[in-house]
């Protein structure tokens, strides 16, 4: 950047404010980012450099001034959250990745200062940045940072992460905690599996899998995805804190989750040895961390030292430079997924990283393999970041080598041989050949895995059962005999009669997982329950219309898209028939266990508190003929109301003319 004329910095800065904005679009609003945090942090760092070598240049709307604004709605499968205000704004931290750097803020701090203080070291949690506000001690909204001013409201979800509390007692001041809402990697990479297995795309990362799940679904849905919550940051009007480790130590000991890890430091050499501790003990850690975050602990010196328009002057963030190694791409292999996605595959001259040895690492897609520019020959870089599988961060082009080839991504199927699609909104090829082998087998093994039909066999099994032409569609697994898979590798007659069993038993699982068992694109366990709930019959959802499946709560165009598409196809229906003929549950039979009909053709919205759980209460509604929905709306017939019941389910009821019942109410109802 030395030596750049006006001209020529004034068009740098352009671009790189330009291409800053994308990468905050990808990254806070899609949760799909395609660059590492490093590379982000690099340009931004150039950027900032530029305006001030040319402060003329300088703009109140550059990246480097604004926070990147992760508000839902613009993205096209966001649902839209309802926006609120920060009481207080929401800012981000500045960074670094050099411990020099972190020595130049030490030094304009302590002359700020002129006096002695201590850091509060703490570990910078890779999820999502989180508000909750407090008042009279109980929880009463959950915001997203937003654009640092106005955030999304995502309270209904928040509430469903157990360590977040709801209420701490009666507590005389009001205020607001800040934290992290992230995913451990335990929760993480099973969550991603499952994804795979219903043709959802992975999330790239655990921070993009907390973010996701905090803004795109149902509270349902949040609550079985094992988000985990770490805070950080009290603020409120006349706290009676003096420094910010006694906030958070009376923060602790009112129930909320504060990290165990931070450490008081009397100097920026006891931060750095703190770092440098970290650096290696995160590896063991059992979720993603980027760096450390380093805060002056006097509040009162705090408040002395302010703010920039977008960072405290009191805090911030060393962080961790992610590990690289620098390898030649072999080949490219193009893996067809269970669900017909095809993923390139890079094989790499063997590198060992971060203790492991790498050969392969994932290139996403096509459009991926573009934007790197990768040849084959190529010296790549390779990085694991929160991600398990590691991938190829970027080419280092003056290693090229002379005439390195262009890969082809191919046009067919390596499998089959059928003609390759591709899904504009997933930038993913598809194979569609309901044929093609690798897709048959994918289709069995979900079919067979533990949260669909359970029945007991491996990838070996199903390979053996396709290879001697015993299975080909899914009714053809109860079309296995004894004399069949004794003719199976190694299969004796006790393996063949618990592997029938097993088929026999899959006749009794209900029709929410048979439905799930399909392998429908976009129907993972929850929808398929909530289908199958309100459908109650397959031969009702094969009949049912596009606008009947977006009348269900939680389904929206995708997936209503893919139910029409799927129950169009003649084949299927075929399939669902011969199924059902072998005595597999295609209707919801719980009318056997219906106590009554006094709610037959109601709709009841469930809120609040009540002397049993709520969930026995919805239970009771389905027993008497009614229904649960979620939201109130014209429909809704009673709101049944408990205590504490939301406060806006309460006055939609009341403007919509919706009855409001007790629980008293509601067992008179019943028991009429
Ligand atoms: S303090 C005004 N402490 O990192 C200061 N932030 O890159 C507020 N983060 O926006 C932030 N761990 O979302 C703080 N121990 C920690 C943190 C932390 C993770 C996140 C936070 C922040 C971002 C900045």
């Amino acid at each position: 950047m030395e030596g750049m004329d006006k001209k020529e910095a004034g068009k740098r800065i352009e671009f790189l404010r330009r291409e800053l904005e994308k990468h905050n679009y990808r990254y806070y609003v899609l949760n799909d980012p395609q660059i590492s945090d490093f590379e982000y942090d690099g340009m931004m760092s150039d950027l900032a450099s530029l305006e001030k070598m040319f402060p003329e240049l300088a703009s109140p709307d550059s990246p480097t001034v604004k926070v990147g604004s992760d508000i839902a709605g613009k993205a096209p499968d966001t649902r839209e959250f309802r926006q609120c205000r920060h009481r207080y704004p929401m800012l981000s931290l500045g960074n670094t990745y050099s411990l020099a750097e972190l020595q130049d803020f030490d030094r304009r701090v302590r002359e700020a200062a002129g006096q002695d203080f201590k850091y509060s070291c703490e570990l910078k949690f890779d999820g999502t940045a989180i508000c909750l506000t407090y008042f009279r001690g109980r929880l009463v909204r959950a915001l997203t940072r937003g654009d640092g001013t106005v955030g999304d409201d995502v309270t209904d979800n928040v509430r469903t992460i157990s360590s977040i509390p709801d209420y701490i007692g009666d507590v005389p001041w009001d205020f607001e905690i800040r934290g992290e809402i992230y995913m451990p990697f335990a929760s993480f990479n099973a969550l991603n599996e499952e994804r795979l297995d219903i043709g959802d795309q992975p999330f790239a990362n655990p921070r993009n899998a907390a973010a996701g799940s905090l803004k795109t679904l149902d509270p349902r849905e949040v609550s079985r995805r094992g988000l985990e919550c770490v805070l950080y940051h009290i603020i409120g009007d006349n706290l009676p804190f003096r420094y910010h480790s006694e906030a958070l130590q009376w923060a602790s000991e009112h129930g909320f989750p504060i990290s165990a890890y931070s450490r008081l430091c009397g100097s920026m050499d006891e931060a750095a040895a703190y770092i440098g501790e970290w650096d290696i003990r995160r590896k063991d850690l059992p979720f993603a961390t980027d760096g450390i975050v380093i805060k002056v602990d006097d509040l009162a010196l705090q408040s002395r030292l302010g703010f920039t328009a977008k960072f405290p002057r009191w805090a911030t963030a060393y962080k961790f430079k992610p590990e690289q190694a620098l390898t030649p791409l072999l080949s490219i292999d193009y893996q067809v997924g269970r669900t017909g996605a095809i993923t390139p595959v890079a094989n790499l001259e063997p590198v060992p990283l971060s203790g492991t040895v790498v050969r392969r690492a994932s290139l996403h897609n096509a459009d991926q393999m573009e934007l790197l520019d990768i040849h084959i020959g190529d010296w790549v870089y390779v990085e694991k970041g929160g991600e398990i599988i590691p991938k190829i961060t970027g080419v280092e082009l003056s290693k090229r080598p002379e005439g390195a080839p262009l890969p082809h991504f191919p046009t067919h199927c390596p499998d089959c041989g059928s003609l390759l699609v591709k899904d504009e909104n997933e930038a993913r090829h598809y194979c569609l050949n309901e044929a093609c082998p690798t897709r048959v087998k994918g289709a069995f093994l979900h079919f067979i895995s533990r949260k669909a039909m359970n029945i007991n066999a491996g990838e070996a099994t199903i390979d053996q059962l396709y290879d001697k032409g015993y299975i080909r569609e899914l009714p053809d697994l109860y079309r296995l005999d004894m004399e069949k898979l004794l003719t199976l590798d190694g299969w004796k007659e006790k393996s063949a009669g618990n592997f029938l069993d097993s088929i026999a038993a899959s006749k009794r699982v209900p029709f929410g997982r048979v439905l799930f068992s399909l392998g429908i694109r976009h129907i993972g366990e929850t929808t398929a329950k909530t289908l199958a709930a309100r459908f109650m019959d397959i031969e009702v959802m094969e009949k049912a219309s596009r606008e009947e499946f977006l009348e269900v709560e939680d389904i929206g165009d995708v997936i209503a898209d893919s139910l029409v598409e799927y129950f169009e196809k003649e084949n299927h229906r075929r399939i669902i028939q011969e199924l059902r003929d072998f005595g597999l549950q295609f209707a919801d039979n719980s009318a056997a266990s219906r106590i009554s009909d006094r709610l037959a053709g109601c709709t009841v919205v469930v809120s609040g508190n009540f002397s049993r759980p709520r969930d026995e209460m919805k239970a009771m509604i389905a027993a008497h003929g009614g229904k649960n929905t979620g939201s109130v709306s014209g429909k809704t017939t009673y709101l049944l109301a408990g205590e504490k019941a939301g406060p806006e389910k309460l006055s939609k009821a009341e403007k919509l003319g919706v009855k409001i019942i007790s629980e008293d109410e509601f067992y008179s109802i019943i028991n009429s």
